[in-house]
């Protein structure tokens, strides 16, 4: 008998579903589009940098769109590229992400505009933007959030606040969805191989932020060079871009995929969720004691299940 073999990735143009990926020019976006583009799907690959939109062009399954989340006219192109290439869009990644470190008393406005503006507004205009081809195809959002959305720590109060609220946000756009059968997650990565530290570092140097005069001086220097801006001792985000690929295209998503590289950063996180719940519960009205509480544990781990 002859059996022709089709790859994934020689199925034809109108089988390929489309994902548009947001920040792929390094780290996280750009494994992600190296994995799904490997597999055949198609990816709409944003960056912002001509030499990256280049190289994203080489890829097979890929075309690169200059897309930076902030730029509303853009924003406003990517969508019209993306109609005219006829193939709809079925996946939104909201990747692209930016980091900064500083002391919550002594952050200035402006690096917390900066922040909020990538990590919250991008994902808010992207996401509005792009609705209309995700409802049209009753496709998957998805967000790169962070273990930071759970947890906050010294010096990364602005970043976990923007984590945090992209929790909040996929939760309200989830329920938002569920009547247009689009299915809402997000990921949370733990610490991954990627530029992040080093754009971070960059931008400190460009704009000559120090903290010699601060208060937490000795604090800083000590994070600064724990966490250097070298991530490479960090795990590849492989198995990041495997979550994405679930929870773009498993027949029943979760609304969350945490992954992390070691048993400590999932400990901390599901140990902070359970400090929280105990927090809440203390010494308020309608108190819940230990039974009660491992009965809801038990119920929801039941519909879970
Ligand atoms: N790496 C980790 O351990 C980790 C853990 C948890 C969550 N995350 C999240 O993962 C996501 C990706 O970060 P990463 O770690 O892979 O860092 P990365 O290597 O620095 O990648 C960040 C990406 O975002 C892009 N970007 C920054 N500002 C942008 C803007 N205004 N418009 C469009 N794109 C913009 C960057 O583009 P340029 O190259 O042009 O700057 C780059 O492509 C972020 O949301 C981050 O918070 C990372």
């Amino acid at each position: 008998m002859f059996v022709v073999v089709t790859s994934y990735a020689q199925q034809s143009e109108t089988e390929q579903k489309a994902v548009l990926v947001t920040g792929a020019s390094s780290g996280i976006g750009l494994k992600i589009t190296e994995e799904l583009s490997a597999k055949g799907y198609f990816v709409y690959a944003g960056a912002r940098k001509q030499a990256d939109l280049d190289r994203l062009n080489t890829m097979d399954n890929v075309q690169a769109i200059k897309l930076d989340v902030n730029n509303w006219s853009e924003i406003n192109a990517a969508v019209d590229i993306v109609k005219k290439e006829g193939r709809g869009l079925y996946g939104l990644v909201n990747n692209a992400g930016v980091a900064i470190f500083s002391p919550l008393i002594e952050v200035k406005e402006e690096d917390l505009d900066f922040i909020f503006n990538v990590n919250i507004y991008g994902p808010y205009r992207i996401t509005k933007a792009f609705a209309p081809l995700i409802i049209e195809s009753k496709g998957r959002i998805t967000t790169i959030s962070s273990i930071s959305g759970i947890l906050a720590g010294r010096f990364f109060g602005p970043y976990s606040m923007s984590k945090h609220a992209m929790e909040a946000f996929t939760d309200a756009l989830a329920v938002e969805m569920e009547k247009f059968d689009v299915q809402v997650s997000a990921i949370e990565p733990g610490n991954y191989n990627s530029k992040i530290v080093e754009s971070l570092v960059k931008r400190m140097k460009s704009k000559d932020i120090s903290f010699e005069n601060s208060l937490y001086k000795e604090e800083f220097e000590s994070l600064i060079t724990s966490y250097g801006a070298d991530r490479s001792r960090y795990k590849d985000p492989k198995e990041v871009a495997d979550a994405v690929e679930k929870a773009l295209f498993s027949s029943n998503p979760k609304r969350r995929y945490m992954v992390v590289p070691n048993e400590n950063e999932a400990n901390w996180t599901i140990t902070q969720i359970l400090r929280e719940m105990v927090q809440l519960n203390e010494n308020q009205a309608y108190k819940y004691n230990r039974e009660e509480l491992i009965k809801k544990l038990d119920k929801i781990l039941a519909e879970t299940e």
